[in-house]
């Protein structure tokens, strides 16, 4: 992620929780002013931690040279929240009537040009437009955990969309560094975590099977194909998998092997026993080390791989 110069504006994050303080530090980096409303009296410390430790992981980034960490404030009420924000970012839990009930009071209280973007992961935007008198300047901008280190931003509107606004959301995400996708249409889930779905469908099946560990084949993702995914998207890779013929040629070598193992792949539900069988393997190659030295790792290593490689796209 990089971020050319931003004029500083006023930016709303409703909700201070998990993505809404990941959402807050990367609007904070890129220079804006950020208001922040969420009723848990705990959530100013929380949030104001959250953006003490994330500073270092965004400056190695680059991302901090117009930011300032001090340039937040926060609000008990959502309307004060909004008020002059040029845009607002809603990560509220994901609950229709507490998203419904966030949308209707702010409403009055919105610009005329005030994009209001949803993060949500599984509601889809028709159902959160329930809660608009005019919805035509909300979209769905749906991040990946966490917002301030991984780039892309799933954005959606619709028949009710104003018509340039999935553009202009677009066009502020990435001034703020990030990669967007435009969704043509809605679908349960959207697009990244349908795939992240489907693969997670298929690695469980394997580990039920029998055919490899918990930790092999989390193996099997991260020192293989995720290496590649990182780098380019599964079709185009494949494009590069049969030589001068690509992806034509491509199709033509695999055509019988992949319908073959999408004929044998897995079709699960989650359940409790499965989720236990998981558990387990995930506490064996975890040992010792807490969810907190994981997720360091995780950031660590995520750092790494975006500084090596943004200045090559
Ligand atoms: N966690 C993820 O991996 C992830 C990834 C992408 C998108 N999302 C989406 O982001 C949204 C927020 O998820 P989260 O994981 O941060 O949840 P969370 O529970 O960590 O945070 C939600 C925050 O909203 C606050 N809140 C409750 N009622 C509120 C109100 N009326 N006004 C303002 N704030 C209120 C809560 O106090 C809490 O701090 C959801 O829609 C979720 O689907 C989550």
């Amino acid at each position: 992620m990089s971020t050319g110069t931003t004029t500083s504006k006023r930016v709303c994050s409703l909700g201070g929780g998990v993505i809404g303080a990941s959402w807050t530090a990367l609007f904070l980096a890129a220079g804006h002013q950020v208001a922040v409303h969420d009723p848990d009296p705990q959530c100013e410390s929380a949030v104001r931690r959250y953006i003490e430790t994330a500073w270092p992981t965004l400056t190695a980034l680059g991302l901090t040279t117009n930011g300032n960490p001090d340039a937040v404030s926060f609000h008990h009420s959502a309307r004060h929240a909004v008020d002059g924000a040029s845009f607002v970012q809603e990560s509220v839990p994901e609950r229709i009537e507490i998203k419904r009930e966030v949308f209707a009071a702010i409403e009055p209280a919105l610009g005329q040009e005030t994009i209001v973007a949803s993060s949500a992961s599984g509601l889809t935007l028709t159902e959160m437009q329930a809660g608009w008198r005019a919805p035509s300047r909300f979209v769905l901008g749906h991040p990946f955990n966490p917002p301030h280190l991984i780039p892309l931003v799933e954005v959606l509107g619709n028949e009710l969309t104003g018509a340039a606004v999935v553009e202009e959301s677009c066009q502020f995400y990435e001034s703020i560094g990030k990669v967007t996708i435009k969704l043509q249409r809605e679908v349960p889930g959207h697009v990244a975590n349908r795939l992240q779905a489907a693969l997670w469908r298929e690695a469980i099946h394997l580990i039920n099977e029998g055919v490899a560990t918990v930790e092999d084949v989390d193996a099997a993702v991260w020192a293989g194909p995720g290496l590649r995914w990182a780098a380019m998207g599964p079709t185009m890779l494949f494009h590069l998998g049969a030589g001068e013929g690509g992806l034509t040629s491509f199709c033509q070598r695999y055509t019988e092997s992949f319908n073959r193992w999408w004929d044998d792949l897995g079709e699960l539900h989650l359940n409790p026993e499965i989720a236990s069988a998981l558990v387990a393997g995930v506490q064996e190659s975890t040992g010792e080390r807490t969810t907190t030295q994981l997720s360091a790792d995780r950031d660590q290593l995520l750092v790494a791989i975006l500084n090596a490689t943004r200045h090559l796209r």
